[in-house]
């Protein structure tokens, strides 16, 4: 279960949300990951260890550049001690920043380089999907803060497809909440799933949690 929260939460909010989540996912059967801004990776991977809780920390980005002359961004050698996992090309930083499936392919290459997981966001079965890729998040642009998700039929018909090309573990994002995670999870459909807007409140990211099993 991944947990983005996108440009949302000062550090006080995100750090009372790390006090109520963390704890939980030590007896989650799962991985729980959780992406904040990268204002805050630090004391809160900082946090996460000194309170040796089970929850994961993840970036919501990664620079395809290496180290040097790139005004405000953040590469994967300076994040790695932070980091656990990135979310790569997520469909708004292919909208409003101008990442082409060229610089996502670049980032993952810098996240692998420096051992960095890669959660690979597509936003259908074509989006092409580098080499190497391992976590592949499918979420369908309509369905992404409008809370209208896919439908579950729709969601397996293009998890198989996206299984079919690869050993991947698929997630679903968009519109998943406390009521619907659960028809996400049966069987043969996802593996899991990246939920923005209904996992900001930690009241109800723990009721996802908890409607998982
Ligand atoms: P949402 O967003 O849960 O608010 O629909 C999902 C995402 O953008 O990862």
């Amino acid at each position: 279960m991944v947990a983005n929260h996108k440009s949302n939460k000062t550090w006080d909010e995100l750090a009372l949300w790390l006090d109520a989540i963390g704890p939980q996912t030590d007896s989650f059967a799962g991985t729980v990951i959780v992406c904040p801004t990268m204002a805050f990776l630090s004391e809160a991977s900082q946090k996460v260890k000194t309170a040796g809780w089970k929850l994961k920390i993840g970036a919501q980005n990664v620079s395809h550049f290496e180290t040097g002359a790139y005004t405000g961004e953040v590469a994967a050698s300076q994040m790695r001690d932070q980091v656990t996992y990135t979310i790569i090309g997520h469909s708004e930083r292919r909208r409003y920043f101008g990442e082409t499936d060229a610089i996502v392919a670049e980032k993952f290459q810098m996240a692998q380089k420096f051992e960095i997981k890669s959660i690979f966001c597509v936003q259908d079965e074509n989006t092409p999907i580098p080499a190497g890729v391992k976590i592949v998040a499918y979420e369908p642009i309509a369905a992404i803060g409008t809370g209208i998700p896919d439908k579950p039929e729709n969601a397996k018909a293009i998890s198989a497809k996206i299984k079919q090309k690869g050993d991947y573990i698929v997630l679903y994002g968009g519109s998943v909440d406390a009521g619907n995670i659960k028809t996400f999870l049966e069987p043969g459909l996802v593996d899991g799933a990246l939920i923005a807007t209904a996992s900001l409140q930690s009241d109800s990211f723990s009721e996802i949690l908890k409607n998982t099993k």
